[in-house]
């Protein structure tokens, strides 16, 4: 696993509820380099077609001259919820992938099982999309079944886990579900999905969890 590389942070500010101002981008930007990161995948929320996106290419670029300095290279990608894809079109959505890749961060509602996803990453890896199945241990359908998750792993798809879930008390159904994903090998990304400053402080503690031979 690459532990430089945070491919899920709200750490633009203004667009959603991540960072508010440009100062907790920069705070997080700061907290985010003690923890070893590299390179920060900016994944706003897109849950619909009323996505800003001039506001967020004019933050993209205040982030990106205040994480040079930092040695932080900082991308644009997307967390795309599965129900933005009918409004802008599944055709469309390699529009949505992380910058410089195929990679699409695709997010699906907590307490209800995703709707015809099959078929919906099936049309996007004819595309050439790598799809990639945010924070799977927050989904009701996998913290009661895992098969749901191998399920999509056999689909092709890639599953990143939150790594600030691993903090939570040891009945926290996130946390179990988490462990029991990391323990059958159906993690491909661990990321932080900042929000904010100590987001990214916890996120180095959540690091240390994982075994050394891991990092
Ligand atoms: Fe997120």
């Amino acid at each position: 696993m690459d532990f430089a590389t945070d491919i899920h942070s709200h750490i633009l500010f203004g667009i959603d509820d991540g960072a508010r101002d440009l100062e907790e981008s920069i705070g997080m930007l700061k907290a985010a380099k003690k923890a070893g990161l590299e390179t920060i995948v900016a994944t706003p929320h897109f849950r619909s077609s009323r996505f800003p996106a001039d506001i967020a290419q004019n933050h993209l670029a205040k982030v990106r001259e205040q994480a040079e300095p930092l040695g932080i290279t900082i991308l644009m990608g997307y967390e795309v919820h599965v129900n933005a894809l009918a409004d802008i079109g599944i055709e469309n959505a390699n529009q949505y992938c992380t910058e410089n890749s195929h990679n699409l961060l695709l997010e699906f509602s907590y307490n209800t099982p995703p709707p015809h996803e099959e078929r919906l990453i099936s049309m996007m890896q004819r595309q050439g999309i790598q799809v990639i199945i945010a924070h799977p241990e927050r989904y009701q359908v996998v913290q009661k079944d895992l098969a749901r998750a191998k399920y999509w792993v056999d689909m092709g798809c890639e599953l990143q886990l939150d790594a600030l879930c691993l903090l939570q008390g040891r009945f926290s159904k996130e946390r179990k579900c988490a462990e029991k994903l990391l323990q059958n090998d159906l993690i491909h990304h661990v990321a932080s999905d900042a929000h904010s400053i100590a987001d990214y402080e916890d996120y180095l503690k959540a690091l240390e969890k994982f075994p050394r031979s891991s990092k």
